[in-house]
């Protein structure tokens, strides 16, 4: 069964299809959009020790001949070096103006194939064919595409949108069971931010579909890239509510930044214990009942997460350390840091008026959890 939304964006819309199998099938599904019988695939060196035969053999079902690049695997390739490197090697194949790239991999290479796609000739179009399930959820879809800079993650990119997603949730397994839970942080997220019964669906159902079932895992996509491909057709650029989607980024950021982007905290780690943060100011201002956050962190443990800094290994800065690392993100206007709070789970809100005090005092109390002096 593969099912299929639509991102409504005018004369940039595009499906997602979310199913099993459809890597197998990826030449029927991109076919269509060629103009010639022949793509560009960037991939990273695991993916395609995984998978890159399938997708060759499925493009070649309908005749479609493929050139690959594997680049390594890690957030260090979203980088200069590994962009020039791959906007060449697209220039070496001579990919056209009409060619289509096909970005195979998990959010490194979708949010790198994205924007080497977005400058090369000034613009081709590209296929995103998402490998991690925080890839599927999440980057693939909604046209954020870019490489980090020394100054910050995600510093450098533009927003294009792909012509089409196929998310294959037969791929998922094959990732490993950590790389799985981080994204379902990301699932998480969408049901906190704006679909309690969608939390509570996860509550019931988090657990099977972590443990490998094959339709709870495409609902769980369904779901999640249904309410994100709503979000980018009313706010395609961030102007306004697209920053829900940030709901616990701020603070997950911070965590990146100070565990160094290393494997000490992967990012939808990051992006889950920073959601049980925003729930505990959410709390502590009065905005949500005090059963929110422990609500959220309840089904975070279930499902054997990280729910709190204090399951973040090794030092971290103190609460003013890491305020000030908050102070780096892309959502800092005019100096002032722009929050996502919630009202309740599934009822989240954009606010640039959360007191500073409290995000420490909460940073705090989270620090002393931890049982060990913060440096
Ligand atoms: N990952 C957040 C966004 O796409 O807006």
């Amino acid at each position: 069964m593969i099912e299929t939304l639509r991102v409504e964006l005018g004369d940039r819309a595009y499906d997602i299809r979310i199913g099993e199998g459809l890597v197998a099938r990826a030449g029927a599904e991109i076919a269509p959009l060629l103009a010639r019988p022949r793509v560009a695939v960037l991939t990273d060196e695991t993916v395609a020790e995984l998978h890159l035969d399938s997708l060759r053999a499925g493009l070649a079902d309908t005749g479609i001949d493929m050139v690959s690049l594997a680049l390594p695997p890690g957030e260090g390739t979203k980088s200069w070096p590994h962009f020039t490197r791959a906007v060449e090697w697209l220039l070496d194949q001579k990919i056209e103006r009409r060619d289509i790239v096909v970005a195979f991999g998990g959010g490194v290479i979708g949010d790198l194939a994205g924007f080497a796609a977005a400058v090369l000739r000034r613009g081709v179009r590209f296929v995103q064919i998402p490998t991690s399930l925080l890839a599927q959820v999440d980057s693939s879809v909604g046209g954020k595409t870019g490489i980090n800079a020394p100054q910050g993650k995600n510093l450098i990119g533009a927003f294009h949108q792909p012509s089409l997603v196929l998310a294959d949730v037969g791929v998922l397994g094959t990732l490993t069971p950590r790389d799985f839970l981080a994204g379902y942080g990301e699932v998480v997220k969408y049901g906190l931010l704006g679909d309690a019964e969608f939390f509570e669906w996860l509550e019931r159902n988090g657990p099977a579909l972590a443990a490998g079932d094959v339709p709870k895992r495409v609902e769980a996509v369904r779901r999640s890239c249904q309410m994100k491909a709503d979000i980018v057709a009313r706010d395609e650029t961030e102007q306004g509510d697209r920053a829900l989607l940030n709901l616990g980024h701020t603070f997950c950021h911070a965590l990146e930044a100070a565990t160094g982007y290393s494997d000490r905290l992967l990012h939808g780690e990051g992006v889950a214990i920073g959601c049980a943060l925003a729930f505990e100011v959410s709390a502590r201002l009065g905005l949500c009942s005090q059963e929110s956050p422990s609500r959220v962190r309840e089904h975070l443990k279930t499902m054997g997460m990280k729910t709190d800094l204090a399951d973040i290994e090794g030092n971290l800065p103190d609460a003013d350390g890491l305020i000030d690392l908050m102070g780096q993100d892309k959502k800092v206007v005019d100096g002032r840091l722009t929050f996502i709070m919630a009202r309740a789970i599934g009822e989240a809100f954009v606010t640039d008026k959360v007191e500073g005090a409290v995000v420490k005092d909460v940073l705090t109390d989270a620090l002393l959890r931890r049982g060990v002096d913060p440096v």
